[in-house]
């Protein structure tokens, strides 16, 4: 069996565990501020805060953000429910934008149709490690919440993903591009923002009584999170490797189309290998990978109209299109290649 993911962790992360076990700190330590510092200075931001999760920090963020009942917030439809669920926590009303016609990530023009007095942030995911339209996102005048969940390490302008908006957060759940079992990040250059969000994150330990959280990374989790961090770069690489390979071969097939393509301003994190199949072709493509064991992942959640028509106000036809014919085929560090060898073989019959 070929899983859509797999977290690749090997004795140098358990020894680490075993470390910080045996020193109690468990829960509060070190680990977390030194994991802090070299995301932010890998990434290109002066401060960060960690957090327990990637949907925590947009909630935190948000909410540090004065983000409340009666604003909007824009995201695309291609975000996990857990976005959505960040912005509905603040009581402010996620308001749905179409994706791009060949790629995942938030279509600007759409975006600039929804936006209202009321809008008063737009998360941009760079969805399966593609950088969005950083840009023109960055021209229509409303905070950026860079969305790096699955793209540390990619590339705009030659700059890192996540230094260039307002803010921007990370997921460091198990399969991520790299993992501290479950985790998040914010990163900002607002050193304001960056104190207040320390102070909510956590409610122990103030001499002052308001409204805070228990959104804090445990140290153990840091201490994962700083020896998967010392990989980033042999990650990088190895999804690399395997997306050029993969593209090799798709792209010589006369039925299928690789989407979420890089050029010289866009250097994707190669977080998944995004294809378009031609309508008759599904079955017999949904079978190959079935017969060799090969899980494919779907590229949208769920289908939106069922699940949150509430938050679109008019149709997203790139998403519909999309949704149907599109999967998210396996690509992850030390993923067993012998395993794919039988189906490209058999694919490319
Ligand atoms: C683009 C994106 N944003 C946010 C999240 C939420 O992160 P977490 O699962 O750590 O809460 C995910 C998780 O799947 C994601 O893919």
């Amino acid at each position: 069996m070929i899983p859509h993911s797999k977290p690749f962790l090997d004795n140098i992360e358990l020894e680490k565990i075993i470390e910080v076990y045996k020193s109690g700190n468990i829960a509060v330590g070190k680990e977390i501020e030194e994991f802090e510092k070299k995301v932010a200075n890998y990434v290109g931001k002066k401060y960060a805060v960690s957090t327990s999760s990637g949907t925590t920090a947009i909630h935190l963020l948000l909410y540090s953000m004065d983000i409340k009942k009666g604003d909007e917030v824009i995201l695309p439809a291609s975000v996990c429910p857990g976005v959505m669920h960040a912005i509905e926590y603040t009581g402010a009303t996620p308001v749905i934008a179409d994706i791009n016609e060949n790629n995942f990530n938030i279509s600007v023009e759409y975006a600039k149709k929804i936006i209202t007095d009321n809008t008063k942030a737009i998360i941009a995911p760079h969805m399966f490690g593609l950088p969005s339209d950083i840009d023109e996102l960055i021209k229509l005048n409303i905070p950026i919440i860079e969305d790096c969940a699955q793209s540390i390490g990619a590339m705009y302008n030659s700059k890192k993903v996540g230094s260039f908006g307002y803010a921007s957060i990370f997921s460091f759940y198990a399969t991520k591009m790299f993992t501290s079992i479950d985790g998040g990040m914010i990163l900002t250059d607002d050193e304001k923002l960056a104190k207040l969000l320390k102070d909510l994150r956590y409610y122990g330990g103030k001499r002052d009584y308001k409204l805070r959280f228990n959104y804090k990374l445990q140290n153990i989790n840091a201490a994962v999170g700083l020896v998967q961090f010392e990989k980033l770069k042999s990650f990088l690489d190895e999804r690399k490797m395997l997306a050029n390979k993969y593209f090799d071969i798709f792209s010589s097939i006369k039925w299928l189309e690789v989407l979420n393509q890089v050029n010289e301003k866009k250097i994707s994190s190669n977080y998944r290998f995004i294809i378009k199949i031609d309508r008759e072709k599904k079955d017999f493509f949904e079978n190959l990978c079935r017969k060799h064991k090969i899980a494919l992942g779907d590229t949208i959640f769920e289908d939106l109209s069922l699940f949150a028509s509430q938050y679109f106000k008019e149709s997203l036809p790139n998403t519909q299109t999309l949704i149907n014919y599109t999967y998210s085929f396996p690509l992850y560090p030390n993923i067993n290649e012998s395993g794919l060898k039988e189906f490209f073989k058999e694919l490319l019959l």
